[in-house]
């Protein structure tokens, strides 16, 4: 509390030096205490200046995802307002679960710096290099039916696409369900787990990892050619801050749209981001594997592929899109 109060204030001087007898008197604590939490500040990475008459001076912010950071720049209400923060966690999804089944608040974050054993779906591990990514989950406690699980992990893609596009103007597009790529390589992939009874959600966790300022050979040998990173399809390293707050307003405007409108203007959006509509794809699914165009997805959300033997609803599988037409839009 009084560690963010002093950020706040340094940040307010912007590069000015501000007295311990000042800060001390301001924030209302002995001048040893803030002493001590400048220190602290400084092992969190905070380059602070300390000047023996004329006081502290805040240099430069860390590049990490701190919640006093977050917290100071959030624009939402409910999003990221609670927050768990890691430098190194085995799974941010993990967290997520307990603390949603300890009843904390819809819109909690849990975020990492690295994670020593990011999941993925269908049981893959997920590549999450220390602030390198953005690597958190959400807990959502949607009013929806069981049955309608499915469509917040196209909502989440959604808002993680368009935040992407907002923050560093990358065009990525979204393949079904919920993998963001750029030139047919991941960028950014959405585990989404659910707890419920036969007819209401207790809640769900939605883990998403973007990949950030990840360099083409920091990737291990198996992901080469498979995944990519904004800096990769920029050519320059952007602000992980800055995305990760567009994603949660995102989060926030397209998770309200459903809540209050139902999933139609939801899946819409998804239409206008998809890469995998209109494409050829390959289609390996619980127990069966078929070819066809992707044509639409339907009210569940679900993906409809023409096939030479009439029209396939996929609900689950692995869908992915034919090379020679692969890249994102
Ligand atoms: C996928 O396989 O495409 C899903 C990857 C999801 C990765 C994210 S990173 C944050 C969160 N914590 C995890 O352990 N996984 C998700």
């Amino acid at each position: 509390m009084v560690r963010g109060e002093i950020l706040q204030m340094l940040r307010e001087e912007a590069g000015r030096y501000v007295s311990g007898e000042e800060a001390s008197r301001r924030l209302n604590v002995s001048r040893t205490a803030i002493w001590k939490h400048i220190r602290a500040l400084r092992q969190d990475g905070y380059d602070i200046e300390a000047h023996p008459r004329l006081g502290y001076r805040l240099c430069r912010a860390p590049d990490l995802l701190l919640p006093a950071e977050i917290k100071a720049r959030l624009t939402t209400k409910k999003m990221g307002r609670a927050i768990a923060y890691f430098r190194r966690v085995e799974s941010t999804n993990n967290e997520a679960k307990a603390l949603a089944a300890a009843g904390c608040p819809e819109g909690q974050i849990v975020v990492a710096e690295e994670q020593s054993v990011g999941r993925g779906r269908l049981s893959r591990g997920w590549f999450s290099p220390f602030a390198r990514g953005v690597w958190f989950t959400i807990v959502l406690r949607p009013p929806f039916s069981p049955q309608e699980a499915p469509k917040c992990t196209l909502l989440a893609a959604v808002a993680v696409c368009r935040a992407i596009r907002r923050a560093t103007g990358v065009a990525c597009g979204i393949k079904w369900p919920n993998d963001i790529l750029y030139d047919g390589r991941k960028l950014v992939g959405i585990l989404t787990e659910m707890s419920a009874e036969m007819d209401a959600i207790n809640h769900i966790v939605i883990g998403i990892g973007i990949n950030v300022n990840i360099g083409a050979d920091d990737f291990p040998p198996e992901l080469r050619g498979l995944a990519t990173s904004l800096s990769l399809a920029a050519g320059r390293p952007f602000s992980r801050l800055e995305l990760f707050l567009a994603v949660l307003a995102e989060l926030e405007r397209v998770y309200g749209q459903a809540v209050t409108d139902g999933f139609a203007t939801v899946l819409d959006e998804w239409r206008g981001e998809s890469v995998t509509l209109g494409r050829t794809v390959d289609v390996i699914g619980p127990g069966r594997r078929f070819s066809g165009k992707a044509l639409d997805i339907d009210a569940d959300g679900a993906l409809l592929v023409q096939t030479d033997g009439g029209m396939e609803r996929v609900l689950a599988g692995d869908v992915s899109i034919r090379t020679p037409e692969r890249g994102a839009k």
